[in-house]
């Protein structure tokens, strides 16, 4: 068995996973509740809830999993090494150090992007490189080229805000509640995206790259408009707009990586994946050559971490328990 351990940021994530890559549990813990009232996730808080959460997560998915001596039947801890807040992955790496001692069983520290594109691997059996993969979250907004398992390209990333960054941001700015992704998500499908002219970011450069702070200025100079007019703001409308320009620049970026690389077959992961609008614009766009993760494993989970880990180790071997996290790692 491989134990895949996830703490990077908010969600506690543990899975257990075959040595033939099935997934036999995946547990998530999350802190949305928890970091709620401040509108954003408090590393210092998610780090203590991470400690909280960790050892009851670890039994629950061994006895998911049927698994009654995790001690004698665990082959590999695959871990979140980073990028991520460095007191969550602490928690993690701690724990998977521990364990593997005790256990008596190698280590690995698997990137957190590179989990990700794991997601789509868990999800899609016949999945093989070269492919290009966009990994939009709340804390990244990448194009990668997966030339093989394990061999990355960094084609192009955001400027400044990740778009899930600027969904919750823009949310904030709305009233809605934390995290503003999914509640955008729903009122932009009742909104007209006509009602408002938003620029779509980046769209006038040959460049592989996004920015998504000028967008955010403009959603806030609307609202402010209308406030100071003490008209009503027109929320699933500003919605709408947003998703609307948020969209066309992942995609129309996407499509200028695949024309500069030659690369035509394309995936999609991470929290912002799972919005309604952006999975439709890929599928119409790229049809049988896109690949889309279920709900559950676009946003940060244990089992694409163990996935990764399990491959990385088959190919590279395991890391040392002298390990360290990384906060600031990059895939490439
Ligand atoms: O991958 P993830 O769980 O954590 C990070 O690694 O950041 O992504 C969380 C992000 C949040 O910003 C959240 O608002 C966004 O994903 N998100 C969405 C949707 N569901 C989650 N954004 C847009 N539409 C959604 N349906
Ligand atoms: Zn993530």
């Amino acid at each position: 068995m491989v134990l895949g351990i996830e703490t990077s940021c908010d969600d506690t994530g543990v899975a257990v996973l075959g040595f033939d890559g099935k997934v036999l549990s995946s547990l998530l813990s999350s802190q949305i509740k928890d970091h709620a009232a401040f509108g954003g996730v408090v590393p210092e808080l998610a780090s203590r809830k991470h400690q909280e959460a960790i050892i009851p997560l670890v039994r629950a998915a061994f006895s998911d999993a049927g698994i009654d001596d995790p001690a004698g039947e665990t082959g590999l801890v695959a871990v979140t090494a980073g990028p991520g807040l460095m007191g969550s992955l602490l928690v993690g790496v701690m724990t998977a150090k521990g364990l593997a001692q005790a256990w008596e069983c190698p280590i690995i520290g698997v990137n957190h992007i590179e989990g990700h594109i794991f997601a789509n691997r868990i999800a899609h059996e016949g999945l093989d490189p070269p492919f290009l993969c966009l990994v939009v979250s709340g804390g990244h907004t990448e194009v990668i080229l997966v030339r093989d398992w394990g061999n990355y390209e960094l084609v192009g990333k955001t400027r400044d805000d990740a778009a899930g960054e600027c969904y919750d941001k823009v949310a904030k700015i709305l009233g809605l509640s934390y995290p503003g992704g999914p509640e955008v998500d729903r009122l932009a499908r009742e909104g007209d995206p006509a009602a408002f002219d938003l620029p779509v970011p980046m769209s006038g450069t040959r460049e592989v790259e996004f920015s998504f702070s000028g967008l955010k200025t403009a959603v806030l100079w609307a609202v402010s408009r209308i406030r100071d007019e003490k008209k009503e703001v027109p929320v699933a409308d500003l919605c709408a707009a947003f998703q609307k320009a948020t969209v066309a620049s992942l995609l129309g970026k996407v499509c200028l990586a695949s024309e500069l690389t030659g690369i035509k077959r394309v995936c999609i992961s991470g929290g912002v994946s799972a919005n309604s609008a952006l999975r439709e614009a890929f599928r119409d766009r790229f049809r049988e050559n896109v690949y889309i993760p279920p709900m559950d494993l676009c946003t940060d989970n244990a089992a694409m971490i163990a996935a990764a880990g399990l491959e990385r180790f088959l190919r590279f071997g395991p890391s040392g328990l002298d390990m360290t996290p990384d906060p600031s790692a990059s895939i490439a």
